[in-house]
């Protein structure tokens, strides 16, 4: 069977570029084609949503993830409940994807860890972790916090239990996946979980590498607070499918130098062609399109911090009463 040859044509603010590639003609066509994106150039972020036609999310949508969280917008929602996520630990396998370092939770787990709480309306089942960071200090998080990039983001993603079988099928439907976000900062107490994924960094080093982690707790991860910040948005690789419901954790975790040293070893491609290094594999932020970021935080209550801003003024669940005299509605 000869080898089928695609032509992509991407055209974007006055440019044009023509890259044709040629896909194996084996079983492995569907993975390759999946496989072939990244995070820059002519088959980077601009163009995920043009390469393959169900990624079409990716350039159309407006319900897109990650955002820039700006703390002044934030809307106090004192319905929003603490998080639950299970203890116990969990044991899977770190993969060099080429495009992002991946922690995939066993198939054969006999106990899953369970996500719910929060804003969330359902069960979601832990099912893998997503690392992004930069190749310098400045950049590295997806998510930006008034227009600050973090060194790093954890992303833990889970896929609804309750309603779907798993990740694949999650993924594309109606609150399908809950992506938790820890923003990582460089510090000297290092979080000891996070130091299990960092000690076997030396063993992905190149696309396609990966290593087993035993009996990691994603619960001993997240840093110690109940706050976060939460809203509705996408996957931030493509599909870029809008069915996440984001919780970002009021608080970083930290990594020390060594750590972020290592891991900026990594390398996007095989050992004999390296290529570039994995690091800067985050996607640029995306236009809010007028939606709502809530918040657990009550910023008035927490008076001594008179710096934050206060909610209140921003309070529109509670500012208006139903008056039974006058029949109108009192600020
Ligand atoms: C997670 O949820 C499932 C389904 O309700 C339950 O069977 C399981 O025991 C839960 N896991 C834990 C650790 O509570
Ligand atoms: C996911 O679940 C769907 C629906 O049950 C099934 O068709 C599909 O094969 C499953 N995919 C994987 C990767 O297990």
């Amino acid at each position: 069977m000869p080898s089928p040859v695609h032509t992509f044509c991407f055209s974007s603010a006055g440019f044009i570029a023509c890259s044709a590639i040629v896909l194996l003609c084996s079983s492995e066509v569907l993975s390759s084609w999946e496989e072939w994106w990244t995070y820059d150039g002519i088959s980077g972020p601009s163009f995920w949503g043009l390469i393959n036609p169900q990624w079409n999310m990716c350039n159309k949508g407006r319900r897109q993830s990650p955002i820039d969280v700006v703390p002044d917008k934030l809307l106090f929602d004192p319905y929003l409940r603490p998080l639950h996520i299970d203890k116990h630990k969990v044991s899977g396998t770190l993969h060099n994807t080429g495009q992002s370092l991946v922690f995939r939770v066993d198939k054969d787990t006999k106990q899953h860890v369970n996500i719910s709480g929060g804003p969330l309306a359902y069960r979601y089942q832990f099912e893998e972790i997503y690392i992004h960071y930069g190749t310098e200090n400045s950049r590295g998080s997806e998510h930006y916090i008034q227009g600050y990039s973090f060194p790093g983001e954890i992303q833990i993603y889970g896929f609804n239990k309750e309603l779907y079988h798993n990740m694949s099928e999650a993924q594309h439907k109606s609150q399908g996946i809950v992506g938790l976000s820890l923003m990582v900062q460089i510090g000297e107490t290092p979080n000891p979980e996070l130091r299990i994924i960092t000690s076997t960094f030396n063993k992905v080093l190149y696309r396609g590498f990966s290593t087993p982690i035993r009996h990691i707790s994603v619960r001993s991860l997240l840093p110690n607070t109940d706050h976060y910040i939460t809203y509705e948005g996408s996957t931030t690789h493509p599909g870029c499918w809008e069915s996440t419901v984001w919780i970002i954790v009021n608080k970083p975790i930290y990594i020390t130098k060594q750590e972020l040293y290592q891991l900026r070893r990594l390398m996007q491609g095989s050992e004999s062609t390296p290529k570039a290094p994995l690091g800067n594999n985050a996607r640029p932020v995306q236009s809010l399109h007028h939606r709502t970021v809530r918040t657990n935080i009550d910023f008035k209550r927490n008076k001594n911090q008179n710096a934050c801003p206060s909610m209140y003024k921003d309070m529109y669940y509670r500012a208006n009463r139903w008056s039974p005299d006058t029949g109108l509605l009192i600020r």
